[in-house]
């Protein structure tokens, strides 16, 4: 499917949102439904991505999206675990995802993974929508499974309606607070200056439909500049994980977003130290239709193309770092594509200073985007480094001349049993979460404490 429309690459959708709010039943639910419809073969599981291609997304959306309206050939979504960090999903010069679903619990609204996916989508500059999702669970809910939302909407009684209106308003002040002027979709007249919220439920279906449609008119409206790339070219993506695989060793799992790769093909990766030169061992994707995250049989592909969810299995993958670009090297000179690759991470900016704290955290976006808020605060960083809280940093933190830096902000690493003893003995701060601005906030409130 992905060569169907050879000057257009597939949109990249994000689906983004707090924990247990329902990112991956929604896309459960879109696989889903195509299951129902005997058309399972025409999705494709990638590894941390699924392709649906444009036949599929108009039957699901109905009468709402005819293929004849576009010219994209479908959508490739990104599942992102809420413990785990999407900053990762940044490529060359900006965010990984042409577009964005912010999935909210209708009733539970903003939270704290909220606030930060909305931050980082506002810092990309990522077109996106709302999805409020549970509809299913207003009071008084009747649902009309896969129904469009206006007409199970006009089916519920005024008492359910008003309910869910209630939350939905709540939703909309709450993304008013946040800096966007957002409003129920189909009074959006212009999606570049207001966020669409479609009302959804991931269990009944109920305005998928809606959110598929809105979803194909963002991409064909806004992003089809970018969309028009050489689909044939070599490839250029970003690594999602770095992982050991049974049999395999270290392998990457990448998003394409530009090109293709093979199977014999030499690539370029950022790593730890140095950009790693290596040969691809194996290009693995996930059985058709198995749960990625419990499935570990992989499916060898002689090559593969953007936009494309993949394992790559080669040899000297232990420094590779999360949120690193992968380049393919085909027919240019080694050195370019190397040069090509470290001005890619020198484009991250984690800039340094002499005095400061010392920031780690999982992925180059995530480091990214603390150093960014950081310097925003007024907060000097002496060291910033993608992993685990190690004793050396504890070491390194000590040599901050003042108290208040002798501190380590962790974001979403582990810090290993040698450094919390470490930093025990020797006076340093540690603090650590999964919420970028509740790491900050933390933390200043620990110096005016210290300060007082
Ligand atoms: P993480 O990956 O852990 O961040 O969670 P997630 O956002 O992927 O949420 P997930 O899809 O795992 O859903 C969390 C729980 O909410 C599950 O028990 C789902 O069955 C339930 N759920 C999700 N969507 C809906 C919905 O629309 N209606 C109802 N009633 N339950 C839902
Ligand atoms: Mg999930």
């Amino acid at each position: 499917h992905e060569t169907e429309t050879p000057s257009l690459r597939t949109p990249i959708v994000a689906v983004l949102g707090h924990v247990d709010h329902g990112k991956t039943s929604l896309l459960d639910k879109i696989r889903g439904s195509t299951v129902i419809e005997g058309e399972a073969g025409a999705i494709t599981q990638h590894i941390g991505a699924t392709a649906v291609p444009l036949d599929i997304v108009s039957k699901v959306a109905g009468k709402l999206v005819s293929p004849d309206d576009f010219d994209l050939p479908g959508l490739l979504f990104i599942d992102t675990p809420g413990h785990h960090s999407f900053t990762t999903l940044r490529s060359r010069g900006g965010a990984l995802a042409d577009i964005a679903i912010l999935v909210v619990d209708v009733n539970d609204g903003f939270q704290p993974q909220t606030e930060e996916a909305i931050n980082i989508l506002a810092q990309s500059q990522t077109p996106f929508v709302v999805a409020a999702n549970k509809i299913d669970t207003t009071p008084g809910w009747n649902p009309n499974p896969d129904s469009p939302i206006k007409a199970t909407y006009d089916a519920q009684s005024d008492r359910a309606r008003s309910m869910l209106d209630q939350n939905l308003y709540e939703l909309i002040g709450e993304l008013s607070d946040a800096g966007f002027s957002a409003d129920l979709y189909w009074r959006v007249q212009n999606f570049q200056n207001n966020i669409g919220v479609v009302p959804v439920s991931a269990e009944t279906g109920e305005g998928v439909p809606d959110l598929l449609t809105v979803l194909m008119g963002l991409a064909q409206r806004y992003m089809r500049e970018d969309m028009e790339i050489d689909v044939t070219g070599p490839g250029a993506g970003t690594v999602l994980e770095v992982k050991e695989e049974k049999g395999f060793g270290t392998t990457l799992d990448v998003v394409l977003y530009d090109g293709t790769v093979g199977a014999d093909e030499t690539i370029v990766v950022g790593g730890k130290n140095a950009p790693i030169v290596t040969d691809v061992r194996a290009l693995l994707k996930p059985r058709p239709l198995a749960e990625i995250r419990t499935e570990d049989r992989f499916e060898k592909v002689d090559s593969i193309g953007a936009a494309a969810g993949v394992k790559i299995a080669a040899p000297d993958l232990d420094d590779a770092m999360a949120g690193a670009p992968v380049r393919v090297v085909r027919d240019r000179e080694i050195d370019d594509v190397i040069e090509e690759v470290e001005a890619e991470l020198a484009e991250v900016e984690v800039s340094t200073a002499e005095e400061g704290i010392v920031v780690k955290a999982d992925t180059l976006g995530s480091l990214e985007a603390m150093v960014s808020t950081l310097k925003e605060e007024e907060i000097p960083v002496m060291l910033a480094e993608v992993g685990d809280v190690a004793p050396r940093d504890i070491r390194f933190a000590t040599t901050a001349d003042e108290p208040k830096h002798r501190t380590i902000l962790a974001f979403n690493v582990d810090t290993l049993a040698e450094a919390g003893d470490e930093a025990e003995q020797r006076d340093v701060r540690l603090f650590d979460s999964d919420v970028i601005y509740q790491l900050i906030e933390e933390y200043e409130e620990y110096v005016d404490e210290m300060e007082r």
